[in-house]
């Protein structure tokens, strides 16, 4: 027994850091966990309202496979309690007026983990890839599963009589939990039937149920965005609290006039449905805060992060989401990338990860700048972020040809390097829309003006006065803060020349990801498919990228939608038309080792 033990430890150990699953790229064990789980302050909804909640379209339990929006499964463990996928996290609000309500967000893993598949297996989980998470998708199945369960009073009851069984995850003031095992369990069950019975006095239970649930309706939904209390010593908090707790008590059920005393137990249970009722339409309220009009549907791996920022932040001069951008792999922050974004726009991470963490989720009320961004935990994350390395070419993709690649190299130096290797491919240096030519849509936006000042110049003032308000500091280190002439009028239009390490775990290619695989960058314009399907994960290791022939299409790319444009990075200056098909080749196992 104990020799079998050794043997099975020793070859899972030769098979070491090139066997695809097995292979870590800079984070591990409780380091990559935090990464996947730690919450950087989105607060999307509550973990035991997700739980209890249904799927508008399926029917079936919301949290059940995850997948269909793009989320990697990750197993229950002590970091993971909640068996929650990559990069959705569950922490206690930072809204004091709502203490210990546990609710879910996403960080930085659920777009920033590519996983490829071989042969319907997952074969590399690289982290800081190109994740195909639809974060739109996510958000709109949730608010239309909330919207559904509010509208209808029987899918209402339902929902209730299930999450009155859910644990409360913290430790609740034990006076402050109505229901705990045993009773939860009958009350669930009461709720659950409330609306079967046709007559006598559990009918009049029912239609009062009914009654106060279309009175609930009629009012207007809590706004909980404003009055947002987050630090503890807020002398505000005691009165915000109170505020809240009354209205969340008002919820009365057992309104005498109408109940008899024999039905009063009895209803006493509907406090619940209501006080829910009443939470959940603040909830959906939150979340449509991040709904934006769509003219060109992201679909897995893209999100329009600085068309969904000015909508959010600048309501007034909000318009249609049209150039929603891939998810970039992060593993070149270390070493060689200095200015972040596709167009190169920044340099400052407190500036970039306060935008990344309001644009997903994080609740700011907008007359007090105070926001559930948790800065302690995005330095952290940014930490575990700097130390990604680029992954290794699995083994089971197939062995690469050291001569072709060593061709390859050549040919890289010849028509490449210029642009993607050395101290120049560091973010900073933006190739011209002019002669690159690929969608300008991205940059266009965000070059334009907001009511007359330039965006940086707009949102600068607002992202500063969020993270003065968390206690921080702002001004004096260049490096930490952007000043916002860096982004100066006379900065061309266009995409920054980035480095290209291991660039053949994260596909699709080009900032709109309009681009299926490498070998189809290497060919003309022209020549690349107009349309493709993506959000699987099978990939095709001959042309490096997701394959061409899915199972299943779960989103069709269309190139021909605004934003979505593949043309550009071809011709002479790119390499494409000087190349013959085998030095491409050569280019592309070049590539598999670079
Ligand atoms: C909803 C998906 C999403 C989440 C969550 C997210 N990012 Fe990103 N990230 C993006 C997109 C999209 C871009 C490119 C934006 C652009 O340039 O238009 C980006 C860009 C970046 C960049 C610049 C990289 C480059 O190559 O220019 C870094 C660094 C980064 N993210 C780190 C993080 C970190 C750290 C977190 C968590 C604290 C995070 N991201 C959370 C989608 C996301
Ligand atoms: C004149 C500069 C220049 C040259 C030469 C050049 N590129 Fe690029 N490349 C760029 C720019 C700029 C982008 C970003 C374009 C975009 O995202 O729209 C880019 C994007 C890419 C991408 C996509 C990266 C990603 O994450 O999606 C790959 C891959 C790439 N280039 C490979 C190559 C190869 C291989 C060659 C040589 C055959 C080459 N490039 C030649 C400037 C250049």
């Amino acid at each position: 027994m104990t020799d079998k033990w050794w043997i099975l430890a020793l070859s899972l150990s030769v098979m070491g850091p090139s066997h695809g699953l097995t292979q870590t790229n800079g984070l591990a064990g409780a380091d990559r966990d935090t990464w996947y789980h730690l919450s950087q302050g989105t607060e999307f909804f509550p973990l035991r309202f997700l739980l209890a909640l249904n799927d508008a379209d399926s029917g079936e339990p919301f949290m059940k496979d995850l997948e269909r929006f793009g989320f990697v499964p990750d197993p229950k463990g002590p970091n993971n309690p909640h068996g929650l996928p990559v990069g959705m996290t569950a922490d206690p609000t930072r809204d004091l007026r709502f203490r210990d309500i546990v609710m879910v967000g996403i960080n930085c893993a659920a777009c920033h983990t590519a996983v490829l598949e071989f042969g319907g297996r997952p074969i590399l989980r690289a982290d800081g890839g190109t994740n195909m998470f639809d974060a739109e998708r996510f958000r709109s199945a949730l608010m239309r599963s909330a919207q559904k369960t509010i509208d209808n009073p029987i899918e209402l009851v339902a929902f209730v009589s299930r999450l009155v069984r859910q644990p409360r995850h913290v430790s609740f003031d034990a006076k402050e939990v109505l229901f705990t095992g045993p009773l939860a369990k009958k009350v669930g069950e009461r709720i659950e039937k409330v609306f079967d019975a046709v007559d006598g006095p559990e009918k009049r239970v029912a239609d009062k149920l009914h009654d106060l649930i279309r009175q609930e309706l009629q009012e207007k939904p809590f706004d909980l965005t404003r009055g947002l209390v987050t630090r503890p010593e807020d002398p505000k908090l005691q009165e915000a609290t109170s505020k809240v707790n009354a209205r969340i008590k008002s919820a009365d059920a057992m309104g005498s006039s109408i109940l008899t005393a024999e039905t009063l137990l009895e209803a006493a249970p509907f406090g619940e449905v209501i006080t829910s009722l009443r939470l959940l339409r603040a909830r959906l309220e939150a979340l449509k805060v991040g709904g934006h009009p769509i003219m060109t549907p992201p679909g897995f791996g893209r999100v329009d992060a600085f068309g969904g920022a000015r909508n959010t932040l600048f309501p007034d001069k909000a318009g249609p989401l049209d150039a929603p951008v891939r998810y970039p792999f992060i593993w070149t922050i270390k070493d060689t990338l200095t200015w972040y974004h596709w167009d190169g726009n920044t340099k400052s991470r407190l500036e970039r990860n306060t935008g990344e963490a309001l644009g997903v989720g994080a609740v700011i009320d907008t007359e007090t700048f105070e926001s559930t961004i948790r800065f302690g935990n995005l330095a952290s994350l940014e930490q575990l972020a700097m130390r990604l390395q680029p992954p290794v070419w699995p083994k089971e993709f197939g062995e690469t040809d050291p001569k072709k690649a060593a061709e390859g190299a050549k040919h890289f130096k010849k028509f490449c390097a210029k642009c993607h290797e050395g101290p120049k491919a560091d973010g900073f240096i933006i190739d011209s829309l002019t002669t690159l030519k690929t969608d300008p849509r991205r940059v266009q936006n965000v070059r334009r003006t907001v009511g007359g000042v330039r965006f940086f110049d707009a949102q600068s003032p607002i992202l500063k006065a969020t993270i003065r308000q968390a206690g921080l500091q702002v001004e004096g280190d260049k490096n930490v803060w952007r000043p916002s002439k860096d982004l100066e009028p006379k900065l061309p239009e266009g995409y920054a020349n980035r480095p290209l390490p291991a660039v053949w775990a994260s596909p699709p290619y080009l900032h709109n990801g309009s681009v299926p695989n490498l070998y189809q960058l290497l060919l003309s314009a022209e020549k690349r498919d107009k349309t493709f399907s993506v959000g699987h994960r099978e990939y095709d290791p001959e042309h490096l990228g997701y394959t061409l022939k899915p199972a299943r299409t779960m989103f069709l790319f269309d190139t021909r939608r605004p934003g979505n444009s593949n043309s550009g990075h071809s011709g002479p200056e790119y390499g494409t038309t000087c190349l013959t098909d085998d030095q491409r080749w050569e280019l592309i196992e070049y590539l598999k080792t670079h």
